[in-house]
């Protein structure tokens, strides 16, 4: 439909960017990108009438995303040479809008174009490269000012060098390391690196892209304090095995991944120091208040259990961890070496946490309780008593609370 509409517009319209990367590497992606060479605004509008969705706009940036009805988002933006303020580092004056659209992407391999009018469609429109790159597993930038325009873009290399097993390119690693030097990544606003961080630690493979940030500097150009120790590397490593078992046991996404690995990049780092950091990140006071949290509950926590000589309970190992967040819970699992402490959290993760208990508070109401903070106090030690066996079925729950 899209491409019937340029042909009408008179105009012509790419399908851009990771959807065309991805279809070459055989992976999928429902990110679908349009370039139309007329307004976007006004094409986007229209596509969204025929396609019965409805479309929101960015006036300024001349982009839109159209929603179809089945939920599919469908981002359009405009090209057209008069919007575009001439880049300092291009050479040639006669360029077309879309040649000059995938000019300011990032990397060769997210600078490719496909033709969907139907005159033309399918037609592959590759300017810079970018199929020589896919083959020889290259990221490579598209012009040597790429990472002072933005410095960000450093991260996603990695992101996509770790993703897709490639390398990043000879020349474009040397203009990695000397944003570095010049020392970019101080321009940056907190939000954006974590945007970017999160992004490369939601990703599979996190290890490598850890480490690949380190041996390039970027952990230390976000902040010093989290360059790798040996330490800090042995619990990514391992986490990254707690984190799929995990979630091999949970199709749902019941954590969230990056703080995980987050957790282990701030290993050893004192409380005031992580001030330092949240600074940096400028974390709002509930995101801060969350991960201060998160840090206490852990320490806590490990502190209990490691401690730990002779044999647990289950209402011990239950009473120790649930008030720690899933995430701090993988993050002690990862970082003990001992195989029964491993044991007993795989045990809390898989039954203890999820054991529920019959009564309830309307249960203790009946039982004339006047209703208060003790009701969670007795059924909480109503769940204990089930989990070490000691009272079974509703009855003996009743009688456990009478006593
Ligand atoms: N882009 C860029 N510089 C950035 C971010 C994005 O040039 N700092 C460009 C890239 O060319 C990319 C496009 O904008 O293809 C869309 O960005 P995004 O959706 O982040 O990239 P994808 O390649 O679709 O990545 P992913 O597969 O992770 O969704």
């Amino acid at each position: 439909t899209a491409g019937q509409m340029a042909e009408e517009f008179g105009t012509e319209a790419y399908v851009v960017g990771g959807f065309v990367r991805d279809i070459l590497l055989t992976k999928p992606n429902f990110d679908l990108d349009l370039v139309v060479e007329t307004d976007g605004i006004k094409f986007a509008k229209k596509l969204a009438k025929k396609m019965s969705g409805r479309a929101k706009y960015h006036r300024k940036f001349k982009t839109a995303v159209v929603i179809l009805p089945d939920g599919q988002r469908v981002d359009v933006a405009t090209a057209r040479l008069e919007y575009y303020e001439y880049p300092a580092a291009l050479p040639t004056v006669e360029l077309s809008s879309i040649k000059m659209d995938l000019y300011r992407r990032d990397f060769t391999v997210n600078a490719l174009a496909v033709h969907i009018n139907p005159s033309s469609f399918g037609k592959l429109v590759d300017f810079f490269g970018a199929q020589r790159d896919l083959k020889d597993r290259t990221i490579r930038i598209l012009h040597a000012l790429s990472f002072v325009e933005d410095p960000t873009r450093i991260m996603r290399a990695i992101r996509f060098e770790q993703r897709f097993d490639f390398r990043i390119g000879g020349q474009t690693l040397n203009l990695i390391k000397n944003a570095l030097k010049l020392n970019l990544f101080n321009k940056l606003s907190g939000y954006r690196i974590v945007h970017e961080l999160k992004l490369i630690l939601n990703e599979d493979a996190v290890p490598g892209s850890i480490k690949r940030m380190d041996e390039l500097g970027v952990l230390e150009a976000i902040h010093p304090l989290l360059v790798l120790n040996s330490s800090r590397e042995q619990v990514i490593t391992e986490l990254e095995r707690v984190i799929s078992w995990h979630s091999l046991l949970y199709l749902e996404p019941t954590i969230s991944v990056w703080k995980t690995y987050f957790l282990g990049l701030c290993m050893g780092i004192s409380k005031p120091k992580m001030e330092q950091i949240y600074n940096r990140f400028s974390f709002s006071q509930t995101e801060e208040r969350e991960f201060v949290h998160l840090r206490e509950t852990i320490f806590w926590a490990a502190g209990n259990i490691m401690n730990i000589r002779e044999e647990l309970k289950p209402s011990e190992i239950y009473t120790i961890l649930h008030p720690v967040p899933l995430e701090g819970v993988l993050f002690i699992m990862a970082r003990t070496k001992r195989d029964m402490i491993k044991k007993y959290i795989s045990q809390y993760l898989t039954t203890l946490r999820l054991q529920t208990i019959d009564i309830t508070g309307d249960d203790l109401k009946e039982l004339g309780l006047i209703p208060g903070p003790q009701y969670a106090q007795l059924l909480f030690e109503t769940k204990l008593a089930c989990l070490d066996s000691l009272v079974k079925g509703k009855d003996e729950q009743l009688e456990f609370v009478k006593k």
